[in-house]
């Protein structure tokens, strides 16, 4: 069961495209290893990455170049990759956090809900440093502590866990397919960020927190919920 918006007592972000548009950088370095293989890939091909795991990404760019590598020269280009994703977001600054999101974030904490971050990425604790978002989160699960990527739901189970919630008391926000799938698959109620086109199993999709309140989220999600059942 998912929860009404009178039990939601807390809100999971995903950190990449609902928070801060990491993806830009992701692209830069995948493209920059694809070109030193030899080959290269559009930023259409790139979208469809959206979510999935460092490994998992490689291995999606490997097949369209359509290159092999042994397990041990996949790690070592995928290190080769994260380190120059990671020179990277050192650029990032509190000036890089989407339009809304930090009003957004600000208004649920004033409003008494808990939030935390479900990111796949080992990088995620950086990033919300750079931008100084840290403090906005009372609890961070990233790639360093997850163990199953998605669909698989534990990066927002430990979440909820890590707030002291069940999943039908959380709001998971999410701006990939994959990772709206895993959060219903964790029992979440889930509002996707961006096209509702590419995330129709969403319970709400809006295109961003610019210009959105945290109460009107809550009254639109209501509807939403009352118009599926
Ligand atoms: C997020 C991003 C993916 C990225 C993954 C792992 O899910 O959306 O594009 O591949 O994290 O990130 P990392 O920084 O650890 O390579």
């Amino acid at each position: 069961m998912t929860g009404s918006p009178e039990h939601i007592k807390g809100m999971v972000f995903n950190l990449d495209g609902v928070i801060v548009d990491t993806a830009r950088y992701h692209y830069v370095a995948w493209k920059r290893l694809a070109n030193q293989l030899g080959f290269d890939f559009s930023a259409g091909q790139h979208e469809s990455l959206r979510g999935l795991s460092r490994m998992a990404s490689l291995e999606k760019i490997l097949e369209w170049g359509e290159i092999y590598m042994t397990e041990a020269e996949k790690l070592h280009w995928s290190d080769v990759k994260n380190n120059w994703y990671v020179e990277l977001i050192s650029s990032l600054r509190p000036g890089d956090v989407l339009p809304g999101a930090l009003l957004f974030i600000r208004q649920a904490r004033e409003a008494g809900l808990k939030i935390a971050l479900a990111s796949a990425s080992k990088s995620a604790r950086q990033v919300l440093h750079s931008t100084r978002l840290e403090s906005y989160f009372d609890a961070v699960i990233d790639g360093n502590i997850t163990r199953k990527a998605i669909p698989d739901p534990e990066c927002f189970l430990l979440a909820a866990r890590a707030i002291d919630l069940v999943p039908s008391e959380c709001l998971v926000f999410e701006d990939s397919a994959l990772g709206v799938m895993a959060a219903l698959a964790g029992r979440f109620t889930v509002v996707g960020i961006g096209d509702p086109d590419y995330l129709p199993n969403a319970h709400l999709v809006i295109p961003g927190f610019e210009d959105l309140s945290c109460t009107s989220l809550l009254g639109r999600v209501n509807e939403a919920i009352f118009s599926h059942s």
